[in-house]
């Protein structure tokens, strides 16, 4: 029985697995309507989400499986007391699998310890995503060809946003990866992550300035600032709208920069872009259902 709670838990050879098997997924979706027949999904949202819950319970009914589960903190027993690990054993009673999103780091870890089935993190608070990080990668790797040999810009809120810690551990494994951090001083990267970066030798920069960045990017990953995460609503005030990318913006950017985003969007990427063919965001939205798909199928061993 295996879970998913870092993406390091997966080795480059198995994401790759993971890659593949989305894309057959995509190329042959009849083939897996039935796969997951008589099992089930619990989705323990203690957090706020659209895309990562509904896209697991999507991936599951397009397993032929099923899903029960709740969406916020309030209707569950944890507005009682009750501990993770207690809830963890619950649902073991009911589920095959659990999807587990919280707003403390290390939550699903610890209900991974006390389940008897595979819990996979849905995003543990300012700490990892690794489920996005899966998507992130189909997603280059459809666009781009390729996930060796890239320079990713990451922009935003890089100290709160999980999805960079996550899909930062992920690129330090591929060749040549070249990677720039573009923030406002005070949001920048935890050093457990440039730690990471550096034991792997992966060539980084840190920078304020967008636009000077642009023009060397392949991937340009923005991000919202976190504010769920802050503790005080003046600082998320005065930093929230640091990065606005707009087309005035992207001029010096190259033809075939990938713009990627793990949404929810709120300001950070004009609408005027949605519609620029490097836009990959709303694809990556897709692209997660499937991926998803995959992960659900070899965590429940399903051949
Ligand atoms: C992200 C998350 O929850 O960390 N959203 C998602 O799962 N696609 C990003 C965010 O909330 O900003």
């Amino acid at each position: 029985m295996r879970s998913l709670i870092d993406i390091l838990d997966l080795s480059p050879a198995e994401i790759d697995e993971l890659i593949a098997k989305a894309n057959d997924i995509i190329a042959n979706p009849v083939k897996y309507a039935e796969k997951c027949r008589g099992k089930k999904l619990a989705t323990l949202f203690f957090e706020p989400s659209t895309r990562t819950r509904l896209s697991f319970e999507a991936a599951m009914y397009e397993l032929g499986g099923s899903v029960l589960g709740f969406s916020e903190a309030q209707s569950s027993s944890t507005a009682k007391g009750e501990s993770v690990s207690d809830t963890a054993k619950t649902v073991s009673c009911y589920a095959d699998i659990i999807a587990m999103r919280h707003p403390k780091e290390g939550a699903p870890f610890v209900a991974a310890q006390a389940a008897s089935i595979p819990v996979i993190n849905a995003g543990d608070g300012g700490h990892n995503h690794p489920t996005q990080t899966l998507t992130d990668l189909l997603t280059i790797s459809r666009e781009k060809g390729r996930l060796d040999g890239l320079t990713v810009g990451f922009c935003g809120d890089l100290k709160f946003g999980r999805t960079v810690h996550s899909l930062i551990g992920a690129l330090c494994r591929y060749q040549n990866i070249k990677i720039v951090l573009i923030s406002p001083e005070e949001l920048k990267v935890p050093s457990y992550v440039k730690q990471t970066m550096k034991k792997n030798g992966i060539e980084y920069s840190q920078t304020t300035d967008l636009e000077a960045s642009l023009p060397e990017l392949d991937i340009l990953y923005m991000t919202r600032v976190q504010r769920e995460r802050f503790f005080n609503e003046e600082d998320y005030l005065r930093l929230k709208d640091s990065y606005i990318l707009t087309p005035a913006k992207l001029k010096n950017a190259r033809d075939d920069l990938s713009i990627m985003h793990p949404l929810p969007r709120v300001n950070e990427i004009s609408v005027e872009i949605d519609d620029d063919p490097r836009a990959c965001y709303f694809k990556q939205v897709l692209y997660g259902k499937f991926i998803r798909m995959a992960l659900i199928l070899k965590l429940l061993e399903v051949e």
